[in-house]
Formats: structure tokens, C-alpha cells, sequence
């Protein structure tokens, strides 16, 4: 098949989604359509359940099992459809944000009895920082949920996003009577069916035609038409361009568990999703139809078995095609690697590829050549954009307990942050090393592993510190208040300086007395390591 017929028919995208809401559920119901799997619950193992949230022993077990399932590729109707998964859990968010910068686009899934969530909030802003094109998915209209023009409502407001219903409920929970479809006027009909394969559609002439209420019942049939006239009046018809753009998001409703709603939810965002997109390198735009490759690691994951240190890294091809045994240039350290066993997910198990093409996502044995946010090349000075660095949420001082395994203490933290489990800061003099997580369990992690893995004892000591901030702006400026401020700053791991704010308010204060440096919590990668 031609290249630029290769990348016209890939999908590359993320379901989002705060925890509970659905996204396992969705995932698999996808994955079902796409004879990926037999049945459901196969998808579930993976997941990062509620009664594992205190033993870590669990979770180390379950990331590991996500691997396999770190990207899921399948084919319908001569697309390829890659869903990059993203962990569920809130301490894991980092590895969500950085995934989204791998993806061309999203589907977004709100629980209907909840309506927008804390975390929803958080990834639509990484989404919007990038203007990331979002379909969203109102799920579990078999229950009692808000009514559907206050969640249109909500998702715009929190959100910050136009919407656009593409399909309107009948009723909600017991007395769910379907979806009508706008754009086909078609129906929808609601049967509790969790082994369903596929919906059936039932076409109309619009919400007057004459059978409606005998399929629907009057009263319901009134109200429907009621709310359909609401619409038209309102939204007209979608512009797919603002879609792209990011300003628009369709809404689908439907319940993932019932598998109902997912088919319409599948066949448009088939349609009217991007194919491969560009990415900003620093250097320059860099586009997919490109005839030379390149491609960045977003994610790098640990073998769990300790007899294995070798890791994974995770690849999104940008452009070009990617061939196994052929060497690139590692820009960062400036050394060709060639990978004799790179996989992809297309088939149930990973797989060796022979070559791969950008939208899709290889898995590259890795020694330790890797740290998130690397490109690779066929030899172009080029360094990939858009990986945020969030400021952790809470920060320990490392201690080191067995001064016997000093060594190896340095090199599993080393290590480990480089996974991206969570960020290092070191403080001189004294060699303080700081660490710095969006949740508690990452520490219970990291302690496990530094000693099954690497040997080392430590333990960590709370130290009162609200946020770690980039410096920009003024460097004479950032310079002297460098040397001013010496016992408040650290170097992160690519050694830029850093500013550890105590509490909000003296952020604040610096933030007034220093105003020609810009205090930042969140940085790009590459930013950073430039
Ligand atoms: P997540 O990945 O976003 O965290 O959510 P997940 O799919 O695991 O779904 C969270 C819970 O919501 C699950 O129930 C799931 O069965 C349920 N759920 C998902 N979609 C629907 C839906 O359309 N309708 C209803 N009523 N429930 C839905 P659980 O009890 O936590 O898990 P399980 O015991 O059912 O596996």
C-alpha cells in the first residue's frame, strides 16, 4: 500500500476520562467491534481498581500487565485504530499527560449521574494546551443521570469547549428509552444487552414522522421533538473544521456496559477524526507524509521482573516509516541505535514489526538509552514539542539508609525518574535529593523498588514545599535571585534551575517582588532539556 495511503487510514487517539466513569468499559466495548477481543472483561484486568489503591504490590503487578495492553491496535472498515491507553488512576496522572502528547486526538467519557469530574478538568486543559480535537461520550444513560441540557451546559462551562449533540437521549435510567440520532434522524432503541455486538438502527423521516410515537410511546415522542427543534435552532449543523480545531466537541450518548451508543460513537469518530497530524519539533513543523522518519518516546516502562532491568520505551512515529535494523540517530546523545526487535500491538500479543508509520506507536527494548521526551532521526538535528512537566504535588527528601548502597541508591532514583514514576530535584550543597510525586503511592513504590530492584534502603522525610517552578524571563534577573535565594533552589534532572516555593503565599510574593522572572509550574520537555 502507498505511504500516504498507509497514514490516511490510521487513528490515533486516547479515551479519557475521570476515574469510574467508563473508559475500561468503552475501550473494550472498541475493542469487541474490532475482533480484537472475544469478550468483555478482558480489558478489565488491567485496570487500576479501587481495592488496589492501597497495595502497591497490586498496582506494580497490574502496570505491568498494562504493557501488552499500553496501546491497542485494530482494523474496521479498512481504518487502522490505535487507542493509547492512559492510567486511571489520579497518583498515575503524569503518564496520562505525557501520553496525550502522542495522540491526534480524544474521546472523552463522562459519567451522566456525575457530570464533569475534578480530573476530567485537569486532562482537558493538557488537551487544550494542544488544541487536542474531542469527541465526548455521555455514558451510563441506563441510570438515573442530570438532565442532558444541563451536562451540554456543564461540559461547556468546565470545559472551556463548544459542544455539539450528535445524538439526544430518550429519557434516562429505567425508562431509557434510546438515542436519536440527529444527523441520520434515526433511532436508536435501548435493550439491556451487555453481550450485544451491534446496534440496530431504525431510519425516520425526522422527529415528525408519524411512526414515532408508536416506537417511542406519545409522550415521549413530543418531548423528543421538543428538544430536537431546541437544537437545530441552537447548534445547526457540525462545521468539522471546528471539531479539528478543537473549538467544538460532538457529544454522543450512550451506555459503554449495555454496549449501546458505542457503533454511532465509532462509525463518526472514524469520519470525522484526524489521521496522523504534524508535530512541532523546536527546530521546525515537522509533517507526517515527511519520506524521512522520526518519532519521540512519551513513555518508558519498567520490566517488573528484577532479573530483567531492561525497559520499554514507547516510540510515537511523527513521520516517515520506521524499519526494523535500520539505524537512528539517538539526537540527544548524538549516537546511532538500531532496534532488532521493535513491536507493535496490532495483533492480541505484541509483535516484532518489520517497519511501522507515523500515527502508530512502537515498543523499543531499552537499556537505558532512553529518558522521555528523546527523538530519534534519520539524522536531523530535531527535538520533538509538547511533553508538559507538571510541578509535583507533594515532595520527600530521600534519605538514604544503608550508606553501604549509596551506588546503587543513586542509580535506581536516577532510574526511576527517568521512567517518569516521579521527578527529581537535587539541592546543593549537600547533595539533597528531592523527590516529587502527584500522589502518595508513588513513594510506597518507589521504596519497593529501589530495594527489590536495585538493592538500596531508604526511606522519606515530608519537607514543606507547595510547588517546584521553572525560571524564565530576565537572566540577570533570575541569576541574582539565584544566589539570593540559595536554600530555596534545586536543579531538576536535565539541571535547570529550579524554585521551590514553600507555601502559595510566598510564591505569590516572589512572583510580586521578581517581576521580570516568570515563575512556571509547568514546562515542556524539551523546554527544559535545551
Ligand atoms: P474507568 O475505566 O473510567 O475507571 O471506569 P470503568 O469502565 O471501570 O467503569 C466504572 C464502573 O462503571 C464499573 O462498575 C462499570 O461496570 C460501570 N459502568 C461503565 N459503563 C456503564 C454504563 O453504561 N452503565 C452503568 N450502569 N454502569 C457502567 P464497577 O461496579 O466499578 O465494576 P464492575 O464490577 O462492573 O466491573
Amino acid at each position: 500500500m502507498a505511504y500516504e495511503q498507509e497514514i490516511s487510514r490510521r487513528k490515533t487517539f486516547a479515551i479519557i476520562s475521570h476515574p469510574d466513569a467508563g473508559k475500561t468499559t468503552l475501550t473494550e466495548k472498541l475493542l469487541l467491534f474490532g475482533g480484537q477481543i472475544q469478550s468483555a472483561g478482558a480489558v478489565k484486568s488491567n485496570k487500576i481498581t479501587k481495592a488496589a489503591t492501597s497495595d502497591f504490590m497490586e498496582i506494580e503487578k497490574q502496570r505491568g500487565i498494562s504493557v501488552a495492553t499500553s496501546v491497542m491496535s485494530f482494523e474496521y472498515r479498512g481504518k487502522l485504530v490505535n487507542i493509547l491507553d492512559t492510567p486511571g488512576h489520579k497518583d498515575f496522572a503524569e503518564d496520562t499527560y505525557r501520553t496525550l502528547s502522542a495522540v491526534d486526538s480524544v474521546i472523552l467519557v463522562i459519567d451522566s449521574v456525575k457530570g464533569v469530574e475534578e480530573q476530567t478538568e485537569k486532562l482537558m486543559e493538557v488537551c487544550r494546551m494542544r488544541a487536542t480535537p474531542v469527541i465526548t461520550f455521555i455514558n451510563k444513560m441506563d441510570r438515573d443521570g442530570k438532565d442532558p441540557f444541563d451536562l451540554l451546559d456543564e461540559v461547556e462551562q468546565k470545559l472551556n469547549i463548544h459542544v455539539h449533540p450528535m445524538s439526544w437521549p430518550i429519557n434516562s435510567g429505567r425508562d431509557f428509552k434510546g438515542v436519536y440520532l440527529i444527523p441520520s434522524h434515526s433511532l436508536n432503541l435501548f435493550e439491556s444487552n451487555k453481550t450485544k455486538k451491534a446496534d440496530e438502527f431504525i431510519s425516520v423521516a425526522g422527529v415528525n414522522d408519524p411512526q414515532l410515537p408508536e416506537l417511542i410511546g406519545e409522550r415521549n415522542a413530543s418531548k423528543l421533538r421538543e428538544d430536537i427543534e431546541l437544537i437545530d435552532g441552537v447548534y445547526g449543523e457540525l462545521n468539522r473544521r471546528d471539531y479539528l480545531e478543537a473549538h467544538t466537541s460532538p457529544v454522543f450518548f450512550g451506555s459503554g456496559l449495555n454496549n449501546f451508543g458505542v457503533q454511532e460513537l465509532l462509525e463518526t469518530f472514524l469520519e470525522l477524526a484526524p489521521t496522523p497530524v504534524h508535530r512541532p519539533a523546536a527546530e521546525r513543523l515537522v509533517e507526517p507524509t515527511e519520506a524521512k522518519f522520526s518519532g519521540f518516546v512519551f513513555k518508558i516502562h519498567a520490566n517488573i521482573d528484577p532479573r530483567h532491568r531492561d525497559r520499554i520505551a514507547f516510540l510515537r512515529v511523527c513521520s516517515g516509516k520506521f524499519e526494523r535494523n535500520k539505524p537512528y540517530r539517538h539526537v540527544r546523545l548524538g549516537k546511532d541505535l538500531r532496534f532488532a526487535n521493535p513491536y507493535t500491538f496490532l495483533a492480541r500479543s505484541k509483535e516484532v514489526v518489520e517497519d511501522a508509520y507515523a500515527g502508530d506507536v512502537v515498543g523499543l527494548y531499552d537499556t537505558g538509552n532512553f529518558k522521555i521526551g528523546d527523538t530519534l532521526t534519520e539524522g536531523e538535528m530535531l527535538h520533538f514539542k509538547g511533553i508538559p512537566s507538571f510541578s509535583p504535588e507533594i515532595f520527600k527528601e530521600l534519605i538514604n539508609l544503608d550508606p553501604l548502597k549509596s551506588k546503587q541508591l543513586e542509580k535506581g532514583i536516577e532510574q526511576l525518574t527517568e521512567e517518569g514514576l516521579a521527578q527529581l530535584f537535587r539541592q546543593e550543597p549537600g547533595n539533597r535529593k528531592y523527590i516529587g510525586t502527584v500522589g502518595e503511592l508513588q513513594f510506597e513504590v518507589l521504596q519497593h523498588r529501589l530495594e527489590h530492584e536495585y538493592g538500596a534502603k531508604c526511606r522519606f522525610e515530608p519537607r514543606s514545599i507547595y510547588k517546584a517552578c521553572w525560571m524564565g524571563g530576565d537572566e540577570d534577573a533570575i541569576r541574582d535571585f539565584m544566589k539570593f535565594r540559595q536554600n530555596n533552589i534545586a536543579w531538576d534532572k536535565d539541571n535547570n534551575p529550579v524554585y521551590l516555593a514553600e507555601t502559595q503565599f510566598t510564591l505569590r510574593m516572589t512572583q510580586d517582588n521578581n517581576p521580570k522572572i516568570q515563575f512556571r509550574t509547568m514546562v515542556e520537555v524539551t523546554e527544559a532539556a535545551q
